[in-house]
Protein backbone atom coordinates (compact mmCIF):
# COMPACT_ATOMS: atom_id res chain seq x y z
CA UNK A 1 0.00 0.00 0.00
CA UNK A 2 2.57 2.19 0.96
CA UNK A 3 5.91 2.23 -1.03
CA UNK A 4 9.40 1.83 1.09
CA UNK A 5 11.28 -0.59 -1.66
CA UNK A 6 12.03 2.26 -4.47
CA UNK A 7 15.14 3.89 -4.34
CA UNK A 8 15.19 7.30 -5.05
CA UNK A 9 18.20 9.72 -6.43
CA UNK A 10 18.19 11.84 -3.18
CA UNK A 11 21.87 13.08 -4.45
CA UNK A 12 20.23 15.10 -7.27
CA UNK A 13 18.91 17.08 -4.79
CA UNK A 14 21.42 17.20 -2.18
CA UNK A 15 20.39 15.12 0.15
CA UNK A 16 22.68 15.97 3.42
CA UNK A 17 22.88 12.29 4.16
CA UNK A 18 24.02 11.40 0.45
CA UNK A 19 26.01 14.83 -0.38
CA UNK A 20 28.78 13.60 1.65
CA UNK A 21 30.13 10.67 -0.80
CA UNK A 22 28.80 12.39 -4.07
CA UNK A 23 32.11 11.32 -5.57
CA UNK A 24 32.69 8.08 -3.89
CA UNK A 25 30.38 4.30 -4.22
CA UNK A 26 29.53 4.66 -0.65
CA UNK A 27 25.95 3.69 0.68
CA UNK A 28 25.04 6.60 3.26
CA UNK A 29 23.92 4.89 6.85
CA UNK A 30 24.33 7.89 8.66
CA UNK A 31 22.33 11.13 9.76
CA UNK A 32 19.13 10.22 11.08
CA UNK A 33 16.97 10.43 8.17
CA UNK A 34 15.07 7.68 6.37
CA UNK A 35 15.90 7.13 2.77
CA UNK A 36 12.02 6.93 2.08
CA UNK A 37 9.43 9.10 0.92
CA UNK A 38 6.72 10.57 2.93
CA UNK A 39 3.36 9.57 3.91
CA UNK A 40 1.33 10.41 0.66
CA UNK A 41 -1.24 12.47 2.78
CA UNK A 42 1.70 14.92 3.65
CA UNK A 43 3.20 14.97 -0.14
CA UNK A 44 -0.75 15.83 -0.66
CA UNK A 45 -0.83 18.17 1.78
CA UNK A 46 2.17 20.17 0.77
CA UNK A 47 1.60 19.96 -3.25
CA UNK A 48 -1.79 21.86 -2.23
CA UNK A 49 0.41 24.48 -0.46
CA UNK A 50 2.94 25.00 -3.34
CA UNK A 51 -0.21 24.84 -6.01
CA UNK A 52 -2.00 27.74 -4.26
CA UNK A 53 1.67 29.70 -5.00
CA UNK A 54 2.24 32.46 -2.32
CA UNK A 55 4.91 31.83 0.19
CA UNK A 56 5.23 35.13 2.17
CA UNK A 57 5.29 35.21 5.79
CA UNK A 58 3.14 32.76 7.72
CA UNK A 59 1.22 32.50 10.91
CA UNK A 60 0.78 29.20 12.99
CA UNK A 61 -2.71 27.82 11.36
CA UNK A 62 -5.25 28.42 13.91
CA UNK A 63 -6.23 24.88 14.50
CA UNK A 64 -3.15 22.89 14.55
CA UNK A 65 -2.30 23.60 18.56
CA UNK A 66 -5.60 22.16 18.87
CA UNK A 67 -4.51 19.11 17.09
CA UNK A 68 -1.45 18.87 18.83
CA UNK A 69 -3.12 18.90 21.85
CA UNK A 70 -6.44 16.20 20.81
CA UNK A 71 -2.19 14.49 19.32
CA UNK A 72 -0.92 13.82 23.13
CA UNK A 73 -3.87 13.09 24.74
CA UNK A 74 -4.87 10.06 21.94
CA UNK A 75 -1.33 8.82 21.95
CA UNK A 76 0.41 9.78 25.54
CA UNK A 77 -2.44 9.75 27.59
CA UNK A 78 -1.50 14.13 28.77
CA UNK A 79 -3.19 16.81 28.97
CA UNK A 80 -1.67 19.67 27.24
CA UNK A 81 -3.13 23.16 27.48
CA UNK A 82 -2.35 24.85 24.66
CA UNK A 83 -0.96 27.87 25.83
CA UNK A 84 1.97 25.87 27.23
CA UNK A 85 3.09 25.50 22.81
CA UNK A 86 6.04 27.32 21.76
CA UNK A 87 6.68 26.90 18.21
CA UNK A 88 10.52 26.11 17.16
CA UNK A 89 12.00 25.44 13.43
CA UNK A 90 14.09 22.47 14.88
CA UNK A 91 14.87 20.71 18.40
CA UNK A 92 18.50 21.01 18.48
CA UNK A 93 17.77 24.69 18.72
CA UNK A 94 15.43 23.70 21.87
CA UNK A 95 18.00 21.99 23.81
CA UNK A 96 20.13 24.77 23.27
CA UNK A 97 17.19 27.61 24.70
CA UNK A 98 16.88 25.05 27.46
CA UNK A 99 20.18 25.30 28.39
CA UNK A 100 20.45 29.18 28.42
CA UNK A 101 16.43 29.50 29.66
CA UNK A 102 17.18 27.10 32.68
CA UNK A 103 20.88 27.91 33.86
CA UNK A 104 22.98 30.90 34.82
CA UNK A 105 26.28 31.23 33.51
CA UNK A 106 28.68 28.23 34.23
CA UNK A 107 26.19 26.01 36.19
CA UNK A 108 25.66 22.59 35.17
CA UNK A 109 23.53 20.47 33.15
CA UNK A 110 23.93 16.72 32.97
CA UNK A 111 23.53 14.26 29.77
CA UNK A 112 23.61 10.71 29.80
CA UNK A 113 26.46 9.06 27.26
CA UNK A 114 26.83 8.32 24.49
CA UNK A 115 24.35 10.29 23.65
CA UNK A 116 23.12 12.36 20.27
CA UNK A 117 25.91 14.95 20.14
CA UNK A 118 24.54 18.09 20.85
CA UNK A 119 23.33 17.18 24.27
CA UNK A 120 27.05 17.05 24.93
CA UNK A 121 27.74 20.17 23.03
CA UNK A 122 24.76 22.54 23.75
CA UNK A 123 25.98 23.19 27.64
CA UNK A 124 29.29 24.17 26.80
CA UNK A 125 28.16 25.80 23.27
CA UNK A 126 25.87 28.66 25.96
CA UNK A 127 28.84 29.08 28.17
CA UNK A 128 27.55 26.35 31.04
CA UNK A 129 29.16 23.01 32.09
CA UNK A 130 28.38 19.70 31.10
CA UNK A 131 28.54 16.80 33.53
CA UNK A 132 28.38 13.94 31.50
CA UNK A 133 27.12 10.77 33.51
CA UNK A 134 27.87 7.90 31.01
CA UNK A 135 24.86 5.46 31.17
CA UNK A 136 25.82 2.03 32.58
CA UNK A 137 26.35 -1.02 30.57
CA UNK A 138 24.52 -3.49 31.11
CA UNK A 139 26.65 -6.29 29.16
CA UNK A 140 29.81 -6.77 28.19
CA UNK A 141 29.83 -5.42 24.68
CA UNK A 142 28.60 -1.92 25.78
CA UNK A 143 25.24 -2.10 23.93
CA UNK A 144 22.80 -2.12 26.36
CA UNK A 145 22.75 0.45 28.92
CA UNK A 146 20.35 1.56 32.47
CA UNK A 147 20.65 4.85 34.39
CA UNK A 148 23.48 4.85 36.96
CA UNK A 149 21.75 6.20 40.14
CA UNK A 150 25.25 6.17 42.08
CA UNK A 151 26.89 8.52 39.21
CA UNK A 152 23.93 11.09 39.42
CA UNK A 153 24.15 11.31 42.88
CA UNK A 154 28.21 11.94 43.00
CA UNK A 155 26.94 14.48 39.76
CA UNK A 156 24.96 17.13 41.38
CA UNK A 157 27.16 17.05 44.84
CA UNK A 158 28.68 20.71 45.81
CA UNK A 159 32.57 19.89 46.95
CA UNK A 160 33.95 23.12 47.47
CA UNK A 161 36.50 24.25 45.07
CA UNK A 162 40.35 24.62 45.97
CA UNK A 163 39.45 28.11 47.25
CA UNK A 164 36.65 27.46 49.55
CA UNK A 165 33.93 28.58 47.19
CA UNK A 166 31.36 25.88 46.07
CA UNK A 167 31.10 24.56 42.93
CA UNK A 168 28.58 26.03 40.13
CA UNK A 169 25.00 23.97 41.03
CA UNK A 170 23.94 21.50 38.41
CA UNK A 171 20.66 22.91 37.42
CA UNK A 172 19.35 21.10 34.28
CA UNK A 173 19.05 17.52 32.95
CA UNK A 174 18.75 16.84 29.39
CA UNK A 175 17.19 13.26 28.85
CA UNK A 176 17.08 12.01 25.44
CA UNK A 177 13.66 9.87 25.79
CA UNK A 178 13.57 7.32 24.37
CA UNK A 179 17.49 7.58 23.80
CA UNK A 180 19.30 7.67 21.17
CA UNK A 181 21.75 6.32 19.66
CA UNK A 182 21.21 2.99 22.32
CA UNK A 183 17.50 2.50 20.84
CA UNK A 184 15.84 1.82 24.19
CA UNK A 185 13.04 2.61 26.20
CA UNK A 186 13.89 3.86 29.92
CA UNK A 187 11.74 1.22 31.69
CA UNK A 188 8.86 2.96 34.31
CA UNK A 189 11.20 1.92 37.37
CA UNK A 190 13.98 3.88 35.84
CA UNK A 191 11.65 6.88 35.15
CA UNK A 192 10.22 6.67 38.22
CA UNK A 193 13.38 7.03 39.93
CA UNK A 194 14.93 9.62 37.74
CA UNK A 195 11.81 12.21 39.00
CA UNK A 196 12.08 11.40 42.25
CA UNK A 197 15.69 12.17 41.77
CA UNK A 198 14.95 15.32 39.73
CA UNK A 199 12.41 16.12 43.13
CA UNK A 200 15.10 15.62 45.42
CA UNK A 201 17.48 17.65 44.05
CA UNK A 202 15.47 20.28 42.33
CA UNK A 203 16.54 19.96 39.35
CA UNK A 204 14.95 20.90 35.93
CA UNK A 205 14.52 18.54 32.72
CA UNK A 206 14.51 18.96 29.21
CA UNK A 207 13.34 16.02 27.89
CA UNK A 208 13.99 15.83 23.75
CA UNK A 209 10.80 12.85 22.67
CA UNK A 210 11.57 12.97 19.11
CA UNK A 211 12.21 9.49 18.43
CA UNK A 212 8.88 8.27 20.69
CA UNK A 213 6.63 7.77 17.87
CA UNK A 214 8.81 5.20 16.17
CA UNK A 215 8.48 2.68 18.87
CA UNK A 216 9.08 -0.86 17.09
CA UNK A 217 6.95 -3.07 19.17
CA UNK A 218 3.71 -1.91 18.67
CA UNK A 219 2.35 -3.26 22.50
CA UNK A 220 4.70 -0.59 24.47
CA UNK A 221 3.23 2.76 24.91
CA UNK A 222 5.60 6.36 25.20
CA UNK A 223 4.97 8.09 28.92
CA UNK A 224 6.59 11.75 28.33
CA UNK A 225 8.70 12.36 31.15
CA UNK A 226 6.92 15.80 31.97
CA UNK A 227 3.59 13.26 32.73
CA UNK A 228 6.10 11.03 35.34
CA UNK A 229 6.75 14.30 37.07
CA UNK A 230 3.43 15.31 37.12
CA UNK A 231 2.27 12.12 38.65
CA UNK A 232 4.96 11.89 41.44
CA UNK A 233 3.55 15.50 42.36
CA UNK A 234 1.68 18.22 40.30
CA UNK A 235 4.25 20.90 40.63
CA UNK A 236 6.56 18.93 39.56
CA UNK A 237 5.26 19.58 35.84
CA UNK A 238 6.71 23.05 36.10
CA UNK A 239 10.23 21.76 36.38
CA UNK A 240 10.16 20.11 32.84
CA UNK A 241 10.29 21.02 29.35
CA UNK A 242 8.97 18.74 26.51
CA UNK A 243 10.33 19.15 22.80
CA UNK A 244 9.25 16.86 19.71
CA UNK A 245 8.29 17.33 16.70
CA UNK A 246 7.59 15.52 13.36
CA UNK A 247 10.85 15.24 12.14
CA UNK A 248 12.44 11.74 12.40
CA UNK A 249 8.65 9.87 12.31
CA UNK A 250 7.54 11.18 8.99
CA UNK A 251 10.93 12.14 7.73
CA UNK A 252 10.50 16.18 7.12
CA UNK A 253 13.55 17.03 9.10
CA UNK A 254 14.29 19.46 6.42
CA UNK A 255 10.93 21.34 6.66
CA UNK A 256 12.10 23.01 10.15
CA UNK A 257 8.85 22.48 12.76
CA UNK A 258 9.24 21.32 16.01
CA UNK A 259 8.05 22.83 19.55
CA UNK A 260 8.61 23.17 23.28
CA UNK A 261 5.93 21.99 25.74
CA UNK A 262 6.61 24.38 28.92
CA UNK A 263 3.74 24.00 31.67
CA UNK A 264 5.14 26.73 33.92
CA UNK A 265 4.54 30.56 33.15
CA UNK A 266 7.86 31.68 34.34
CA UNK A 267 10.27 29.19 32.15
CA UNK A 268 8.60 29.91 29.17
CA UNK A 269 8.90 33.71 29.63
CA UNK A 270 12.59 32.77 30.00
CA UNK A 271 13.02 30.45 26.94
CA UNK A 272 10.56 32.96 24.76
CA UNK A 273 13.44 35.88 25.93
CA UNK A 274 16.36 33.90 24.96
CA UNK A 275 14.81 33.23 21.25
CA UNK A 276 14.01 36.83 21.11
CA UNK A 277 15.40 38.13 17.41
CA UNK A 278 17.28 35.23 17.16
CA UNK A 279 14.66 32.36 16.25
CA UNK A 280 12.72 32.49 13.23
CA UNK A 281 9.74 30.97 12.59
CA UNK A 282 9.09 27.70 11.26
CA UNK A 283 9.04 27.41 7.62
CA UNK A 284 5.67 28.07 6.51
CA UNK A 285 5.38 24.62 4.35
CA UNK A 286 6.17 23.17 7.62
CA UNK A 287 2.40 23.80 8.95
CA UNK A 288 0.61 22.16 5.87
CA UNK A 289 2.98 18.85 6.63
CA UNK A 290 2.12 19.12 10.26
CA UNK A 291 -1.69 19.52 9.71
CA UNK A 292 -1.40 16.21 7.84
CA UNK A 293 1.13 14.30 10.61
CA UNK A 294 -2.17 15.41 13.19
CA UNK A 295 -4.86 14.23 10.89
CA UNK A 296 -4.06 11.35 7.74
CA UNK A 297 -0.98 9.58 8.59
CA UNK A 298 -1.47 7.03 11.48
CA UNK A 299 -1.76 3.80 8.46
CA UNK A 300 1.74 5.19 6.79
CA UNK A 301 3.19 5.31 10.45
CA UNK A 302 2.06 1.63 11.07
CA UNK A 303 3.29 0.64 7.65
CA UNK A 304 6.61 2.33 8.47
CA UNK A 305 7.19 0.63 11.56
CA UNK A 306 6.73 -2.60 9.99
CA UNK A 307 9.61 -2.37 7.34
CA UNK A 308 11.48 -0.98 9.96
CA UNK A 309 10.92 -4.02 12.16
CA UNK A 310 12.12 -6.43 9.27
CA UNK A 311 14.85 -3.83 8.65
CA UNK A 312 16.24 -4.02 12.10
CA UNK A 313 16.21 -7.53 12.19
CA UNK A 314 17.84 -8.21 9.00
CA UNK A 315 20.39 -5.53 10.25
CA UNK A 316 21.03 -8.03 13.42
CA UNK A 317 21.14 -10.92 11.50
CA UNK A 318 23.83 -9.93 9.13
CA UNK A 319 25.85 -8.50 11.74
CA UNK A 320 25.19 -11.55 14.19
CA UNK A 321 27.44 -13.74 10.86
CA UNK A 322 29.77 -10.65 11.07
CA UNK A 323 30.51 -11.30 14.99
CA UNK A 324 30.12 -7.82 15.77
CA UNK A 325 28.09 -7.12 18.84
CA UNK A 326 24.87 -4.90 18.90
CA UNK A 327 21.59 -3.12 20.71
CA UNK A 328 18.18 -4.91 18.75
CA UNK A 329 16.53 -1.49 19.20
CA UNK A 330 13.33 -0.82 21.23
CA UNK A 331 12.69 2.15 19.26
CA UNK A 332 13.75 4.36 16.23
CA UNK A 333 15.64 2.79 13.39
CA UNK A 334 19.76 3.13 14.32
CA UNK A 335 21.75 0.09 15.45
CA UNK A 336 24.75 0.71 17.92
CA UNK A 337 27.18 -1.45 17.19
CA UNK A 338 30.60 -2.30 19.32
CA UNK A 339 33.22 -2.33 17.32
CA UNK A 340 35.95 -2.01 19.36
CA UNK A 341 37.92 -5.06 18.58
CA UNK A 342 37.34 -4.21 14.67
CA UNK A 343 39.39 -0.67 15.33
CA UNK A 344 42.02 -2.41 17.13
CA UNK A 345 42.84 -4.11 14.09
CA UNK A 346 41.78 -1.72 11.22
CA UNK A 347 42.08 1.88 13.12
CA UNK A 348 39.06 3.60 12.89
CA UNK A 349 35.90 1.58 11.99
CA UNK A 350 33.88 3.80 10.94
CA UNK A 351 36.61 5.41 8.18
CA UNK A 352 37.20 1.62 7.09
CA UNK A 353 33.70 0.77 6.44
CA UNK A 354 33.73 3.98 4.76
CA UNK A 355 36.33 2.53 2.23
CA UNK A 356 34.54 -0.99 1.50
CA UNK A 357 31.59 0.96 0.60
CA UNK A 358 29.71 1.68 3.63
CA UNK A 359 29.43 5.08 5.16
CA UNK A 360 27.90 4.87 9.77
CA UNK A 361 28.01 7.28 12.13
CA UNK A 362 31.61 7.16 14.51
CA UNK A 363 30.55 6.46 17.80
CA UNK A 364 33.34 8.83 19.31
CA UNK A 365 31.12 11.95 18.15
CA UNK A 366 28.48 10.24 20.61
CA UNK A 367 31.23 9.89 23.40
CA UNK A 368 32.05 6.44 22.79
CA UNK A 369 35.05 5.98 20.68
CA UNK A 370 35.38 2.10 18.66
CA UNK A 371 31.25 2.33 18.28
CA UNK A 372 29.08 2.43 15.47
CA UNK A 373 26.13 3.83 14.68
CA UNK A 374 23.93 2.41 11.60
CA UNK A 375 20.73 3.84 10.40
CA UNK A 376 18.49 1.06 8.92
CA UNK A 377 15.57 3.21 7.36
CA UNK A 378 16.60 2.53 3.77
CA UNK A 379 14.84 0.14 1.27
CA UNK A 380 15.33 -3.11 2.04
CA UNK A 381 17.45 -3.79 -1.22
CA UNK A 382 19.86 -0.66 -0.52
CA UNK A 383 20.29 -1.94 3.24
CA UNK A 384 20.94 -5.57 1.76
CA UNK A 385 23.28 -3.79 -0.24
CA UNK A 386 25.04 -2.41 2.33
CA UNK A 387 25.37 -5.30 4.49
CA UNK A 388 27.02 -7.20 1.94
CA UNK A 389 29.51 -5.12 1.60
CA UNK A 390 30.18 -4.89 5.32
CA UNK A 391 30.00 -8.46 5.55
CA UNK A 392 32.17 -9.06 2.28
CA UNK A 393 34.96 -6.65 4.09
CA UNK A 394 34.79 -7.85 7.54
CA UNK A 395 35.43 -11.97 5.98
CA UNK A 396 38.21 -10.83 3.55
CA UNK A 397 40.00 -9.25 6.54
CA UNK A 398 39.31 -12.56 8.43
CA UNK A 399 41.09 -14.29 5.56
CA UNK A 400 43.87 -12.20 5.18
CA UNK A 401 45.00 -12.57 9.16
CA UNK A 402 43.92 -16.27 9.04
CA UNK A 403 46.74 -16.44 5.99
CA UNK A 404 48.56 -14.00 8.34
CA UNK A 405 48.79 -16.26 11.16
CA UNK A 406 49.56 -19.59 9.03
CA UNK A 407 52.27 -17.56 7.52
CA UNK A 408 53.69 -16.68 10.66
CA UNK A 409 53.00 -20.03 12.28
C1 LIG B 1 17.29 13.07 19.89
C2 LIG B 1 17.35 14.01 18.74
N1 LIG B 1 17.02 15.29 18.90
C3 LIG B 1 17.06 16.16 17.87
C4 LIG B 1 17.45 15.78 16.61
C5 LIG B 1 17.52 16.77 15.50
O1 LIG B 1 16.42 17.60 15.50
P1 LIG B 1 16.36 18.90 14.59
O2 LIG B 1 16.83 18.49 13.22
O3 LIG B 1 14.92 19.29 14.63
O4 LIG B 1 17.24 19.92 15.21
C6 LIG B 1 17.83 14.44 16.40
C7 LIG B 1 18.31 14.01 15.09
O5 LIG B 1 18.76 12.92 14.88
C8 LIG B 1 17.77 13.54 17.48
O6 LIG B 1 18.11 12.25 17.33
Amino acid sequence: MFDFDSIHDRQAWSATKWVRYHDRDVIPLWIADMDFPVAPAIQEALAGYVAHGNFGYRSVPRELPQLLVEDHRRRYGWAVDPQWIVWLPGLVLGLNLAVKACCAENERVISFSPVYPPFLQAPVLQGRQLVDVPLRPTNAAGTVHAIDFDRLEEAVQRPAAADGALLPATRLLLLCHPHNPIGRLFTPDELDRLATFCDRHGLLVCSDEVHCDLILDGQTAHRPFARVMAERSPALLARTITLHGPGKTYNVAGLGIAWAIIPDATLRRRFRAAMQRLVPDPCSFSYSALQAVFSDCEPWRQALLAQLRVNRDQVSAALERMGLAHSHPEVTYLTWIDARALAAEVGNAAAWFEEHGVGLSDGAEFGRPGYLRLNFAAPPALLHEALQRMEHAIAALRQTSRRASGDSA
